[in-house]
């Protein structure tokens, strides 16, 4: 690695902003949120505050819960030898004291003077191509020269975001997965103009960090539309999209369709719901302007409902499922 990533910054406090800033306090960073209200930044606090919960009770309970998994799957009981065994090799990681020492590492802020020492910063706020260009002029003008400048966007042009400021060669694509604080993969997405030698930085540092399980994983993919997992995730919601509206099953046997026939882990509505209808929409929208209008062969109707019915998943209480 070229550059010493010591300093960092996270713009944008929301569903990945707020975990993005989680992973780099767990890894022994400083970290600085920024968002734009007091609101906003106490909403980030306690996001930040509720994963670092979950993943103590997480860790705590995990031995526990994999022998409950134990014996009901294979229908054994296991001796007290093999349990003591079990919880020793899934001895907790993460502790309440953990916690606390990572979360003193986290401030919010809503000033961009915060910025002027930052070595890495990484936007993380909604999936609007004026918005990012808008934030990224304001990094160009508010980190020093050496800092890299990354983006979290899932869809949008990394070259278009990087023209709005004047080191278009420090500027990539940092394409975290949520949840983040548990899934590995990053894409790392060069610009037209992006340099070598900021693609190998991030890479190396992308490399260096860790979620609460397990060492990130960066993959370098071409500035293409969808990059690479959402071009094939997209194909796949886009068709269980299609057969809802078709009326082919219900909502709920195509999600345990895909989970009991296919190993995954959420049916497409459960993923949907999680990582948000808005940002679906935005990506949905992004891919077919990209592509010429014709990335869905049979472009469906519900996301763009419910993105204007405001019924965007979790975040919202309401998605394709009720959470309220
Ligand atoms: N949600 C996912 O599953 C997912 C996965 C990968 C990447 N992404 C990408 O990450 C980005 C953020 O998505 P999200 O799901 O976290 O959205 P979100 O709506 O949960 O969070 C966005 C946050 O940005 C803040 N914000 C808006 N304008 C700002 C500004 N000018 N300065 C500071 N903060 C500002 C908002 O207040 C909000 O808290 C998007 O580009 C999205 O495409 C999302």
């Amino acid at each position: 690695m070229v550059l010493s990533i010591r300093k960092i910054g996270v713009v944008g406090g929301g569903v990945m902003g707020s975990q993005i800033g989680g992973i780099i306090a767990l890894n022994g960073f400083e970290v600085v949120i920024k968002e734009i209200s007091k609101e906003m930044t106490d909403k980030t606090y306690s996001l930040i505050n509720e994963n670092f919960s979950n993943l103590v009770t997480f860790h705590k309970n995990r031995a526990a819960k994999e022998i409950k998994r134990i014996e009901k799957n294979d229908q054994i009981t296991l001796t007290e030898d093999q349990k003591i065994k079990l919880s020793a090799k899934l001895k907790p990681e993460f502790s309440t004291s953990m916690k606390e020492e990572a979360l003193s590492r986290v401030t919010t802020t809503t000033d961009w003077n915060e910025f002027n020492d930052k070595d890495l910063a990484i936007e993380a706020v909604v999936e609007d191509i004026e918005v990012k260009k808008r934030i990224f002029n304001d990094l160009d003008t508010n980190t020093p020269k050496h800092a890299i400048l990354a983006t979290n966007t899932s869809s949008l042009s990394i070259t278009e975001i990087a023209s709005a400021t004047s080191k278009p060669g420090k500027v990539v694509g940092m394409h975290f997965f949520n949840p983040p604080i548990t899934l590995p993969l990053v894409e790392i997405i060069p610009g037209l103009e992006t340099s070598e030698e900021t693609l190998e930085d991030i890479v190396a540092f992308t490399a260096s960090i860790r979620n609460h399980r397990v060492k990130m994983q960066p993959i370098k993919v071409k500035e293409v539309p969808g990059f690479l997992v959402n071009r094939i995730l997209f194909a796949m919601l886009n068709e269980a999209f299609a057969a809802y509206e078709e009326g082919s099953a219900s909502l709920g046997d195509i999600d345990l369709a895909m989970k009991q026939g296919t190993g995954m882990p959420m049916g497409p509505f459960e993923l949907a719901d999680l990582i948000g209808v808005d940002v679906l929409y935005h990506i949905q929208e992004e891919m077919r302007k990209m592509n010429g209008g014709n990335v869905m062969q049979r472009p469906v109707q519900i996301l763009r409902k419910m993105y204007h019915a405001g019924k965007l998943g979790k975040k919202t209480g309401k998605g394709f499922y009720n959470y309220e």
